[in-house]
């Protein structure tokens, strides 16, 4: 017989970002997992007990991935940074949509028992993030509805298709809305990477001195989530047993050039900027607001925005030193300029 407290668990997207991370957790705590993706983990081999290399748009593949599963994490979505979530509304919703509403749908025909599906901060109505100085997002706040274009309308929706499966079907659901989740392992080029890696890979390639390119003025505001606390947060919440959104985030308000700021400061470099004006900004901006879930959870994450894009900056130079791009300093060690690859 199988120990209780071991659960069967898949994780979808676990080829991507939080989804590889969480199977590490998951896997350190005992439970088996299966993983499913389009891909494999770009930076590190799988310890998923299996791994599925499959498209969740197709409705059959969903049901080969969620079968003999106690738990879903639902994580796959086709999405990145602000360049390339409002570059491909018309795709990205529909390859979201058709993730969304057949992953559901091939849970429920195998009971599964909990099913946990992340959402964004995205869904938040626009009108109440045109100012940098923004009032932090309650959960309630996101209807009526004005969120993102695309990616925050398919988000919105596939929550509302999920809270129905509760409702008519009893489905045992959780809702997460992510804001800003960064750190090591995550995407740092190519088109689909976020601001935090974006930035420390444009201060990692530069020399000391030097000039990099910021998207818009700086000014716009966000709260930053560093992984280790998204996925504390994740398995949690999953504990929690509460069905409704949670925001799942920090509280530390900053604005884009603060954010520069930091990096520079992990880099151990001084630098100046080029403001593109022409680069999508998206909100003006956007926080989180806590309070439900250190009431739901007793808990919240407690990751400075200093301690996280340290070990993230270190993460991305030492990736661009592997093919010698990475430009002196040695964020580990900051003294030494031993870098002599460079
Ligand atoms: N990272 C953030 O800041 C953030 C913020 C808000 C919401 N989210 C949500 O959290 C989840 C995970 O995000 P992430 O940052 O790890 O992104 P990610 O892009 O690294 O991971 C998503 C994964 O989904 C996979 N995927 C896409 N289409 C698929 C398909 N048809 N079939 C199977 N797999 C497919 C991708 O290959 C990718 O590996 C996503 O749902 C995302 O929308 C993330």
């Amino acid at each position: 017989m199988r120990n209780d407290t071991v659960r069967r668990v898949l994780v979808t997207g676990a080829g991507g970002f939080i989804g590889h991370h969480l199977v590490k957790r998951l896997k350190s705590e005992g439970h088996w997992v299966r993983g499913v993706d389009i891909k494999a983990p770009e930076y590190e081999s799988t310890c998923a007990d299996e791994f599925l290399l499959t498209d969740l748009r197709e409705f059959e593949n969903c049901r080969k991935s969620v079968d003999g599963v106690d738990d879903v994490y639902n994580l796959a979505a086709d999405m990145g940074g602000i360049g390339y979530i409002t570059a491909y509304h018309a795709l990205l919703t529909r390859n979201n949509i058709l993730i969304n509403s057949h992953m559901l749908e091939a849970a429920r025909i195998s009971g599964v028992n909990r099913y946990l599906y992340t959402s964004s901060a995205c869904v938040y109505p626009m009108f109440l993030q045109d100012s940098a100085d923004v009032t932090p997002l309650r959960e309630n706040q996101a209807i009526p509805a004005d969120p993102e274009k695309g990616y925050g309308w398919e988000k919105l929706f596939a929550e509302q298709l999920t809270t129905y499966y509760h409702e008519e079907f009893e489905m045992d659901i959780r809702i997460v809305r992510f804001h800003n989740i960064y750190g090591p392992l995550g995407t740092y080029e190519g088109g689909k990477e976020k601001a935090p890696a974006a930035i420390c890979r444009k201060v990692g390639l530069a020399v000391d001195n030097a000039e990099i390119e910021i998207w818009g003025d700086g000014e716009q505001t966000r709260s930053f989530c560093y992984i280790d606390d998204c996925v504390e947060g994740l398995v949690r919440i999953m504990a929690s047993g509460y069905t409704l959104p949670l925001n799942l985030g920090t509280e530390e308000i900053v604005t884009v050039n603060q954010l520069v700021n930091s990096v520079c400061a992990a880099a151990g470099k001084t630098l100046s900027r080029k403001h593109d004006l022409t680069k999508p900004q998206g909100v003006r901006g956007r926080n989180s607001d806590n309070g439900l879930l250190n009431q739901v959870l007793g808990w919240a994450p407690t990751t400075s925005l200093i301690e996280g894009i340290q070990s993230t900056y270190e993460w991305i130079w030492e990736e661009l030193s592997r093919d010698n791009r990475a430009q002196n300093p040695n964020p580990s060690r900051p003294n030494s300029f031993a870098n002599t690859r460079n």
